[in-house]
């Protein structure tokens, strides 16, 4: 397997609205990133993925770009930019830069131009279409809730939107457009950014003559994912963008691809394939939906048994062909200690094991912003204090539908995008130390106990328990390298596997629950005097007999097998 620098990379997600305020406005910026940097490197990681800095209205805070080259002033300038480029160098930290090539905002002049006449050069730039007798020219659903169709007045005409109505799907079927698109990246690659997250990539291209999903029931509008994601032509598109551009640097890549499976995932990252470095696979987060057909809103509980299926496959799958990207959270998903571990009295715990499990599979992990410090998932009373555009259509959408006020603030409190949202929790001082001025969003009531400088100080702490794993993984390849093979695949509570590599192996044992579970030692890979805990949750318990180890709650154990 050949050897790189983003396989041995450990990823921290930046959503810089919630980051860290340097000038009281409320809302995070590139100067509070710069002013953080030293605590990301303390940490180790060695990327930060930034999510959207660029020009934009902030319909969906910064995925609805309406100047590619430029810089939005609530984060700071160009030259703030250059500095964090800068200061993160010095401290051996790269930056890969958010993409958004699914679409712009409206405010792009690109659309301005585009929605101003039927004839204007810029018009084909967009997807454009008439109404079906006064309908919408078809049925499929935005992922935001509603069509995907705004009808313009100007024109008389239909753009479509997969996301909000802020956000116009660009005509990759335009050649101009996408040469246009291909120009603006090389031109942050010669600014020197370390590589790209494009965002929505999956959704490029729709397919041919935008017919209508299959709709038994004469909804107005269905979802229609099949229809638009993962087409073929995404992947010469890919190809080509590679070929003419990304080829040519030593960055990384990572694609949002979601509706697909490992096998499919290879046509993006397979080495032979010059697409994309990884791609953020969505089979795990949608576990916990309770079919696809009702979306995210509606939930059942998760089992582990499903949870090891879907890693297992991406693990094996791409093992030797491609590589994995590994996350458990990111500014779209709740937090992880909240959905998959226990965010009460074994928060400590769970967020460790989880953080066990994230570090020691194969592929690059991310960690999204607070996840270090365990930060957990907020319930706001009112909907008045949400602020994600998905979420308030949602709400719009289900009160609409008469659902019950308690049903639908229950499905916002577990799957609202804002509970990665709210500051970050820096310290007890107000606003979490966040901000001297209002926030845009709230902070999550709990930042007292939860916040980074309680973390920092205590050497028992969840942050210090990620830079120890960091710091392992750096230490022994085979962490990064080696072939995963899951043990005990039908238990209900211990997830187990091992990681071999040029002889040496790893154990990793999981209790992913708050049972006490026992593990018994598998023949296969041999117990062995030589077996070294590199890391556990729990302190070493005096004279065990590790034959059978009595799990503790949560409790997540690594091995060193000589
Ligand atoms: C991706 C982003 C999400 C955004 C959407 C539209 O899913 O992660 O935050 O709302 O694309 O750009």
């Amino acid at each position: 397997m050949n050897k790189t620098w983003w396989k041995e990379s450990v990823v921290y997600q930046i959503y810089p609205s919630s980051f860290k305020d340097s000038d009281g406005d409320g809302r995070g910026d590139l100067r509070g990133i710069i002013s953080k940097l030293d605590y990301l490197a303390e940490l180790g990681v060695n990327v930060i993925w930034l999510c959207p800095v660029y020009l934009s209205p902030g319909a969906d805070n910064g995925y609805d770009i309406s100047d590619y080259y430029a810089i939005d002033p609530q984060y700071g300038t160009m030259e703030d930019f250059d500095e964090l480029l800068l200061e993160a160098r010095k401290r051996g930290l790269k930056i890969m830069m958010d993409l958004v090539l699914n679409h712009t905002s409206d405010r792009h002049a690109w659309f301005k131009e585009s929605r101003s006449s039927r004839d204007n050069p810029k018009r084909d730039y967009y997807i454009w279409r008439k109404g079906k007798e006064g309908l919408f020219p078809n049925n499929w659903e935005s992922y935001f809730s509603g069509s995907v169709w705004e009808h313009d007045t100007e024109t008389d005409e239909y753009y479509m939107h997969l996301y909000s109505k802020h956000q116009p799907d660009l005509n990759w079927e335009n050649e101009e457009m996408v040469e246009e698109l291909f120009r603006m990246v090389h031109w942050w690659l010669g600014k020197g950014v370390d590589g790209f997250r494009f965002d929505a990539i999956a959704h490029i291209v729709k397919a041919q003559g935008l017919p209508d999903a299959d709709n038994p029931q004469h909804l107005p509008v269905v979802q229609a994912y099949q229809l638009f994601s993962n087409l073929e032509k995404v992947h010469t598109l890919l190809h080509k963008l590679n070929d003419r551009v990304l080829f040519n640097y030593d960055i990384m890549t990572v694609g949002e691809t979601s509706g697909l499976g490992p096998e499919q995932a290879l046509d993006y990252v397979g080495d032979e394939r010059h697409e994309l470095n990884m791609v953020f696979q969505f089979e795990h987060m949608n576990l916990d939906a309770a079919s696809p057909g009702t979306g995210k809103w509606v939930s059942k509980p998760w089992t582990l048994l499903e949870l090891k299926n879907v890693m297992s496959r991406w693990q094996t799958v791409l093992h030797d062909k491609g590589w994995n990207a590994n996350y458990l959270g990111n500014h779209d998903q709740p937090r992880p200690v909240s959905r998959f571990g226990n965010d009460g009295p074994f928060r400590v715990e769970s967020a460790k094991m989880l953080a066990t499990f994230l570090l020691t599979l194969e592929g690059t992990p991310y960690i999204f912003q607070g996840e270090e410090i365990g930060m957990t998932n907020v319930a706001f009373d009112l909907i008045d204090d949400y602020r994600d555009v998905e979420t308030i259509n949602y709400y719009k959408q289900a009160k609409l539908l008469g659902k019950p006020q308690d049903e639908v603030m229950k499905a916002i409190w577990k799957k609202s995008r804002d509970n990665a949202r709210t500051p970050m929790q820096w310290d007890d001082t107000a606003n979490a130390g966040f901000t001297t001025g209002e926030p845009w969003i709230k902070v999550n009531p709990n930042y007292p106990g939860i916040n980074a400088a309680a973390a920092t100080a205590d050497p028992q702490s969840i942050y210090h328990y990620y830079r120890s794993l960091i710091a392992l993984r750096k230490k022994h390849p085979v962490i990064v390298y080696g072939e995963y093979k899951l043990l005990l695949p039908l238990d209900t509570e211990i997830y187990a596997y091992t990681r071999a590599l040029n002889g040496e192996k790893l154990l990793v044992i999981l209790n992913f629950f708050d049972g006490t579970p026992e593990f018994t030692w598998p023949e296969e890979p041999g117990r062995g005097k030589d077996a070294e805990l590199l890391i556990s949750n729990y302190d070493p318990v005096p004279g065990e007999d590790t034959g059978v180890i009595k799990l503790r709650p949560y409790e997540a154990r690594v091995y060193l097998l000589g």
